[in-house]
């Protein structure tokens, strides 16, 4: 089946308060664990969430790491204005800032020293600007983590998924949930991008029945 794009930016009000309200605490938790699994040793390292939508990763981010500070980068202004109040009310505002913006249109001074960004991949019409981007926005040599959904054979087996993984959701994160999945990528064409792009020391890794990561380290 080939990719079938969806819209970039999560902005309508009732799909970010769908999503913002999901639990997907075993997914993110998961992530974040693992990030700091692969890299156990950042010194007060300055982490860029990309696609963060309503902070729930950000927020995971700060508690698991006493040190480290947070900047999430969201171009959806719904998503931001949910992540700001969610640390804010959490009081970790001294510890993550959020920039809306897409992140093509990013740039840091200084870079930051590591990255990871959950389901923003499939979104983004371009993926091999997406990984460009990692090149600007870090040090080189920064460690990164991302994670997407893997694209099912048919519509039918997508649609299967979903009615096994979110029988009981709202009907709006369902209808973005079969979206997503018929926007992402094959283990096979993140790695014709990671080697277009040179990421040598960067891997593909099937993590599940849904989903790729990306691990390694950026130059
Ligand atoms: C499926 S959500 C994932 C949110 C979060 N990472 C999580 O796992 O809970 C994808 C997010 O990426 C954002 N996004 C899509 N394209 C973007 C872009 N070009 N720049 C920044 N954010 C983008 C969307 O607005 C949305 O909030």
């Amino acid at each position: 089946m080939k990719r079938v794009l969806e819209p970039e930016v999560m902005d309508d009000p009732e799909q970010v308060l769908a999503y913002a309200q999901a639990d997907f605490e075993e997914e993110n938790q998961g992530f974040v664990d693992q990030f700091f699994t692969l890299y156990p040793d950042l010194e007060n390292p300055h982490i860029v969430d990309l696609g963060c939508g309503p902070g729930d990763i950000p927020l995971r981010v700060v508690r698991r790491h006493p040190s480290c500070r947070v900047t999430g980068i969201d171009a959806s202004q719904p998503m931001i204005t949910y992540a700001e109040q969610a640390v804010q009310k959490a009081g970790f505002h001294d510890r993550v800032q959020f920039v809306c913006q897409r992140f093509q249109d990013v740039t840091l001074s200084p870079p930051a020293d590591a990255m990871m960004s959950n389901s923003l991949v499939h979104h983004v019409p371009n993926p091999l600007r997406f990984w460009y981007s990692l090149k600007t926005l870090l040090k080189p040599g920064s460690p990164i983590l991302v994670m997407d959904l893997l694209r099912p054979e048919s519509p039918e087996a997508a649609q299967a998924i979903v009615d096994e993984q979110a029988a009981d959701e709202p009907e709006r994160l369902r209808q973005d949930f079969f979206h997503s999945l018929m926007a992402a990528f094959t283990e096979d064409e993140v790695a014709a991008q990671l080697a277009e792009l040179n990421f040598s020391r960067c891997f593909v890794d099937v993590q599940d029945d849904r989903h790729w990561i990306v691990y390694g380290h950026v130059y």
